[in-house]
């Protein structure tokens, strides 16, 4: 091992890009590396890439054009600057990026970075280097774990990874390509993984999959538990106080994990169900393989499980043939489920999908108007959803320091930031907050206790444990 070097991880696109981000760092810290916030005084720099639209890959090659300038700035000053693409442009891409970004030194797939030091050795000795095969070893058993220091240093809430890939091959999606086919980490090497996170003091586990709802983990049982099962083994470990995940698909919403959102306190009533479109016709274009009735009565069951539980969603507009009437029917679920929010996106063709080989495209006027449109319905939406919560007392799990002094911020049981006026040792804590005000994005109040001191002339001693 050399001296300290610096690396720089920029991670785009979803989630589990930034749980691999932190997985590589802490694969390479062994080896030597600390993270630096800034790319300028860094050795070695990772972009870490999405591939799901156009204008995600795109930023990557503005990006590129940024990192060849500080290369060579560094390299006046006598620096080797190491660049690394990783994620899902190079997945998909290859060595076509070295091709047109000739300043990359590696591309790196997504099933490939438990060989990153090993890569990093090879491509700085011997030239540009590129690993995107999908190996028959499992690099979660490689990638190393983080330190507690590092834990702690990332807060009080954390992603695990406990499934990757997709088999559903919609038909707009590069997610079954990118991150090949589905597959599910075994229930003791999760339940060991929150368990170190767990014991350095994170309290909220967010499991992550690209359809996290078909987990079927091997159990120590040696057969296949299912997601509800896995987050009931979760929820009874010390120290575990919230539990969410995400990204679901609303087929593989099965009855335990239903039933799971009415028995595990733990789990927060909070989930994002994507539908992409409220349109029967443009759902069977996209291979999702439910009508719209199908997510309707899901929903319904959910809601009956859990009547609070906060709804969200992603939706594509100008799905190719997508008419006024199929939009109509979407802005028309969007007006009956009272989504908590959504992300919504136009349509963005992406090669070797079969959404990109029809004919029949929507033109780009269009799909702005009716993005325009459809963000203004899920506006109202997600305003009533947070004005309900005002007037409520919500348990927050206060995360990080606020903008302002003497602030802090958490998140609600529905994961709306809270901002309130409190001293920073609660940070790390879940406290009672009682809501006064919101905004269209977060929510602002006061302790519980403090609340009904400024309300009412009753002791304070009098309401605790109300
Ligand atoms: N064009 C636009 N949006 C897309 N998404 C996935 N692929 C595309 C595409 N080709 C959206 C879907 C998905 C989210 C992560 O990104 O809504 O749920
Ligand atoms: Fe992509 Fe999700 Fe469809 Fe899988 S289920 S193909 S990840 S949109």
């Amino acid at each position: 091992m050399t001296g300290l070097r610096k690396l720089f991880v920029k991670s785009f696109g979803c989630q589990m890009n930034v749980y691999d981000s932190r997985r590589m760092a802490d694969t390479l810290a062994p080896e030597g590396y600390a993270e630096t916030a800034t790319p300028e005084d860094a050795d070695l720099i990772i972009l870490n890439t999405c591939h799901i639209r156009e204008k995600a890959a795109d930023k990557v090659y503005s990006e590129l054009g940024r990192m060849r300038r500080l290369k060579e700035a560094a390299a006046e000053d006598g620096r080797d600057v190491l660049v690394a693409v990783a994620g899902c442009v190079a997945q998909a891409e290859g060595d076509e990026i070295i091709r047109r970004a000739p300043t990359v030194d590696l591309v790196v797939g997504s099933q490939n970075y438990h060989r990153l030091p090993e890569l990093i050795v090879r491509a700085g000795r011997d030239g540009p280097l590129v690993d995107t095969e999908f190996p028959v070893d499992d690099k979660f058993d490689h990638l190393a774990a983080p330190s507690a220091t590092a834990i702690r240093a990332r807060g009080v809430t954390a992603f695990v990874t406990v499934q990757e890939g997709c088999d559903k091959f919609c038909s707009f999606c590069v997610v079954p390509y990118t991150r090949g086919a589905e597959t599910s980490r075994p229930v003791v090497k999760v339940v060991a993984e929150v368990e170190r996170l767990a014991a350095a003091g994170v309290r909220e586990i967010t499991l992550i999959g690209q359809n996290v709802n078909a987990y079927h983990g091997t159990g120590p049982d040696g057969r296949p538990w299912s997601l509800a099962r896995l987050l009931e083994r979760l929820a009874a470990m010390r120290g575990v106080e919230r539990l969410r995940y995400t990204t679901s698909h609303p087929l593989d919403m099965a009855d335990d994990l239903i039933a799971a959102h009415r028995d595990l306190p733990a789990l927060m009533p909070q989930l994002h169900l994507p539908v992409q479109s409220g349109s029967d016709r443009i759902l069977a274009a996209m291979n999702r393989r439910h009508s719209c009735a199908d997510y309707r009565d899901v929903v319904a069951r959910l809601r009956k499980a859990r009547p609070d539980l906060a709804l969200t969603s992603d939706f594509i507009v100008g799905f190719p043939g997508e008419t006024d009437a199929d939009f109509a029917e979407t802005l028309g679920l969007i007006g009956d489920v009272a989504y908590a929010g959504a992300f919504s996106f136009k349509y963005s063709p992406r090669p070797g999908t079969p959404g990109a080989e029809i004919a029949e495209q929507v033109n780009e006027a269009v799909k702005s108007d009716r993005l325009q449109q459809l963000q203004q319905a899920i506006d109202r939406s997600q305003t009533a959803f947070n004005r309900g919560c005002v007037g409520r007392t919500l348990s927050v799990l206060f995360e990080r320091p606020g903008r302002h002094r003497g602030q802090i911020v958490g998140r609600s049981p529905y994961l709306q930031p809270v901002q309130i006026d409190a001293p920073a040792s609660l940070i790390g804590t879940i406290a009672d907050v009682t809501v006064t005000e919101m905004a269209s994005n977060s929510l602002f109040g006061a302790l519980a206790q403090d609340a009904s001191q400024q309300t009412s002339r009753v002791p304070a001693h009098a309401g605790a444990g109300a």
